[in-house]
Protein backbone atom coordinates (compact mmCIF):
# COMPACT_ATOMS: atom_id res chain seq x y z
CA UNK A 1 0.00 0.00 0.00
CA UNK A 2 2.46 2.25 1.11
CA UNK A 3 4.80 1.20 -1.76
CA UNK A 4 2.08 2.07 -4.31
CA UNK A 5 1.62 5.47 -3.40
CA UNK A 6 5.27 5.95 -3.29
CA UNK A 7 5.12 4.94 -7.03
CA UNK A 8 2.43 7.17 -7.73
CA UNK A 9 4.18 9.68 -6.19
CA UNK A 10 6.80 9.33 -8.05
CA UNK A 11 4.96 9.31 -10.85
CA UNK A 12 3.37 12.40 -10.29
CA UNK A 13 6.79 14.01 -9.73
CA UNK A 14 8.05 12.60 -13.32
CA UNK A 15 4.68 14.42 -15.35
CA UNK A 16 5.69 17.35 -13.31
CA UNK A 17 8.50 18.63 -15.66
CA UNK A 18 9.81 17.03 -18.90
CA UNK A 19 11.77 13.90 -19.31
CA UNK A 20 11.10 13.11 -22.76
CA UNK A 21 14.40 12.64 -25.03
CA UNK A 22 14.98 16.13 -26.80
CA UNK A 23 17.41 14.12 -29.07
CA UNK A 24 15.86 11.13 -30.99
CA UNK A 25 15.30 9.92 -34.39
CA UNK A 26 11.74 8.75 -34.88
CA UNK A 27 11.18 8.00 -31.44
CA UNK A 28 14.57 6.79 -31.00
CA UNK A 29 16.63 8.53 -28.43
CA UNK A 30 20.14 8.35 -29.76
CA UNK A 31 22.01 8.74 -26.81
CA UNK A 32 20.97 5.26 -25.68
CA UNK A 33 21.60 4.11 -29.12
CA UNK A 34 25.03 5.49 -29.31
CA UNK A 35 26.56 4.32 -25.62
CA UNK A 36 26.67 0.44 -27.04
CA UNK A 37 29.57 1.61 -29.01
CA UNK A 38 31.78 2.72 -25.99
CA UNK A 39 30.53 0.20 -23.76
CA UNK A 40 31.56 -2.73 -26.16
CA UNK A 41 34.74 -1.60 -27.17
CA UNK A 42 36.21 -0.43 -23.85
CA UNK A 43 35.65 -4.26 -22.88
CA UNK A 44 37.35 -5.19 -26.13
CA UNK A 45 40.36 -3.28 -25.52
CA UNK A 46 40.55 -4.97 -22.32
CA UNK A 47 40.28 -8.07 -23.62
CA UNK A 48 42.81 -7.51 -26.61
CA UNK A 49 45.25 -6.06 -23.66
CA UNK A 50 44.71 -9.91 -22.01
CA UNK A 51 45.29 -11.69 -25.04
CA UNK A 52 48.47 -10.01 -25.50
CA UNK A 53 49.68 -10.39 -21.90
CA UNK A 54 48.62 -13.90 -22.67
CA UNK A 55 50.35 -14.64 -26.35
CA UNK A 56 52.57 -12.07 -27.08
CA UNK A 57 51.26 -11.73 -30.12
CA UNK A 58 51.61 -7.99 -31.45
CA UNK A 59 48.20 -8.40 -33.93
CA UNK A 60 46.48 -7.61 -29.99
CA UNK A 61 48.68 -4.54 -29.90
CA UNK A 62 47.22 -3.86 -33.36
CA UNK A 63 43.50 -4.72 -32.10
CA UNK A 64 44.12 -2.39 -29.18
CA UNK A 65 44.64 0.58 -30.57
CA UNK A 66 41.96 0.59 -32.91
CA UNK A 67 39.23 -0.78 -30.10
CA UNK A 68 40.85 2.01 -27.78
CA UNK A 69 40.38 4.40 -30.46
CA UNK A 70 36.63 3.90 -31.53
CA UNK A 71 35.93 3.45 -27.97
CA UNK A 72 37.11 7.01 -27.48
CA UNK A 73 35.80 8.30 -30.28
CA UNK A 74 32.32 6.77 -30.52
CA UNK A 75 32.11 7.87 -26.53
CA UNK A 76 32.88 11.30 -27.49
CA UNK A 77 29.91 11.29 -30.07
CA UNK A 78 27.91 9.77 -27.53
CA UNK A 79 28.88 12.49 -24.81
CA UNK A 80 27.70 15.10 -26.77
CA UNK A 81 24.31 13.75 -27.04
CA UNK A 82 24.41 12.96 -23.88
CA UNK A 83 25.18 16.43 -22.52
CA UNK A 84 22.27 18.10 -25.16
CA UNK A 85 19.68 16.22 -23.55
CA UNK A 86 21.17 17.19 -19.87
CA UNK A 87 20.89 20.61 -21.08
CA UNK A 88 18.07 21.08 -22.92
CA UNK A 89 16.04 19.03 -21.15
CA UNK A 90 14.49 20.49 -17.88
CA UNK A 91 13.54 16.99 -16.34
CA UNK A 92 16.56 15.98 -16.59
CA UNK A 93 18.98 18.54 -16.01
CA UNK A 94 17.30 18.89 -12.70
CA UNK A 95 18.51 15.30 -11.44
CA UNK A 96 20.84 15.15 -9.16
CA UNK A 97 21.38 11.78 -11.04
CA UNK A 98 21.65 12.97 -14.40
CA UNK A 99 24.56 14.71 -13.35
CA UNK A 100 26.45 11.54 -11.04
CA UNK A 101 25.73 9.60 -14.52
CA UNK A 102 27.40 12.33 -16.29
CA UNK A 103 30.43 12.86 -14.07
CA UNK A 104 31.29 9.33 -14.35
CA UNK A 105 30.84 9.77 -18.62
CA UNK A 106 33.42 12.12 -18.34
CA UNK A 107 36.02 10.59 -16.25
CA UNK A 108 35.45 7.41 -18.30
CA UNK A 109 36.06 9.54 -21.59
CA UNK A 110 39.04 11.24 -20.42
CA UNK A 111 40.32 7.69 -19.33
CA UNK A 112 39.79 6.20 -22.63
CA UNK A 113 41.61 8.73 -24.09
CA UNK A 114 44.62 8.68 -22.11
CA UNK A 115 44.32 4.59 -23.20
CA UNK A 116 44.14 5.30 -26.92
CA UNK A 117 46.86 8.28 -26.91
CA UNK A 118 49.32 5.72 -24.74
CA UNK A 119 49.17 3.72 -27.43
CA UNK A 120 49.60 5.70 -30.13
CA UNK A 121 53.07 7.27 -28.89
CA UNK A 122 54.10 4.25 -27.03
CA UNK A 123 52.29 0.75 -28.28
CA UNK A 124 55.22 -1.33 -25.95
CA UNK A 125 53.81 0.24 -23.17
CA UNK A 126 50.96 -1.43 -23.19
CA UNK A 127 52.04 -3.70 -20.13
CA UNK A 128 51.53 -2.67 -17.68
CA UNK A 129 50.29 0.67 -18.30
CA UNK A 130 47.65 -0.07 -21.21
CA UNK A 131 46.62 -2.97 -19.07
CA UNK A 132 46.18 -0.87 -16.31
CA UNK A 133 43.87 1.67 -18.31
CA UNK A 134 41.50 -0.39 -19.67
CA UNK A 135 40.62 -2.06 -16.27
CA UNK A 136 40.03 1.24 -14.87
CA UNK A 137 37.85 2.34 -18.12
CA UNK A 138 36.01 -0.97 -17.76
CA UNK A 139 35.32 -0.16 -14.22
CA UNK A 140 34.58 3.15 -15.09
CA UNK A 141 31.94 2.01 -17.81
CA UNK A 142 30.34 0.14 -15.35
CA UNK A 143 29.97 3.19 -13.11
CA UNK A 144 28.38 5.43 -16.08
CA UNK A 145 26.11 2.59 -17.84
CA UNK A 146 25.03 1.69 -14.14
CA UNK A 147 23.88 5.37 -13.65
CA UNK A 148 22.72 5.73 -17.44
CA UNK A 149 20.37 2.87 -16.53
CA UNK A 150 19.12 3.88 -13.19
CA UNK A 151 18.12 7.31 -15.20
CA UNK A 152 16.05 5.44 -17.92
CA UNK A 153 14.66 2.71 -15.10
CA UNK A 154 14.16 4.73 -11.81
CA UNK A 155 13.78 7.79 -12.68
CA UNK A 156 11.51 7.68 -16.33
CA UNK A 157 14.23 9.45 -18.01
CA UNK A 158 14.21 9.73 -21.75
CA UNK A 159 10.95 7.83 -22.65
CA UNK A 160 9.13 9.15 -25.24
CA UNK A 161 5.50 8.73 -24.01
CA UNK A 162 3.28 10.74 -26.22
CA UNK A 163 -0.71 12.06 -24.86
CA UNK A 164 -1.88 9.61 -26.94
CA UNK A 165 -0.38 6.80 -25.22
C1 LIG B 1 29.64 12.63 -21.25
C2 LIG B 1 28.49 13.08 -21.03
C3 LIG B 1 27.20 12.26 -20.94
C4 LIG B 1 26.03 12.80 -20.51
C5 LIG B 1 25.79 14.24 -20.10
C6 LIG B 1 25.04 11.72 -20.52
C7 LIG B 1 23.69 11.89 -20.17
C8 LIG B 1 22.74 10.88 -20.22
C9 LIG B 1 21.31 11.07 -20.07
C10 LIG B 1 20.64 12.43 -19.90
C11 LIG B 1 20.72 9.84 -20.12
C12 LIG B 1 19.21 9.53 -20.02
C13 LIG B 1 18.69 9.06 -21.38
C14 LIG B 1 18.57 10.12 -22.42
O1 LIG B 1 18.10 11.23 -22.12
O2 LIG B 1 18.97 9.85 -23.58
C15 LIG B 1 21.76 8.86 -20.29
C16 LIG B 1 21.57 7.48 -20.38
C17 LIG B 1 22.59 6.55 -20.52
N1 LIG B 1 23.93 6.82 -20.71
FE1 LIG B 1 24.76 8.67 -20.82
N2 LIG B 1 25.64 10.55 -20.91
C18 LIG B 1 26.97 10.82 -21.20
C19 LIG B 1 27.89 9.91 -21.67
C20 LIG B 1 27.72 8.53 -21.67
C21 LIG B 1 28.74 7.57 -22.06
C22 LIG B 1 30.14 7.89 -22.57
C23 LIG B 1 28.19 6.33 -21.87
C24 LIG B 1 28.86 5.01 -22.14
C25 LIG B 1 29.57 4.41 -21.29
C26 LIG B 1 26.84 6.50 -21.37
C27 LIG B 1 25.96 5.46 -21.02
C28 LIG B 1 24.61 5.62 -20.79
C29 LIG B 1 23.66 4.52 -20.62
C30 LIG B 1 24.00 3.02 -20.64
C31 LIG B 1 22.40 5.11 -20.46
C32 LIG B 1 21.09 4.35 -20.29
C33 LIG B 1 20.55 4.09 -21.69
C34 LIG B 1 19.71 2.85 -21.82
O3 LIG B 1 19.56 2.08 -20.87
O4 LIG B 1 19.24 2.61 -22.95
N3 LIG B 1 26.59 7.86 -21.28
N4 LIG B 1 23.00 9.52 -20.36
Amino acid sequence: MKQTRARRDHAADLLEKDVSSAVAIAGHPLHAMSVHFPIALVIATLGADILYWWSADPFWVRAGIWSSGVAFWSGVAAGIVGTAELLLVPGIRNRVASWAHAVAAMTLLSVAGANWGLRLVDPASILPHGLILSLLASFLTGLAGWHGGKLIFHHGVGLMVSSKD
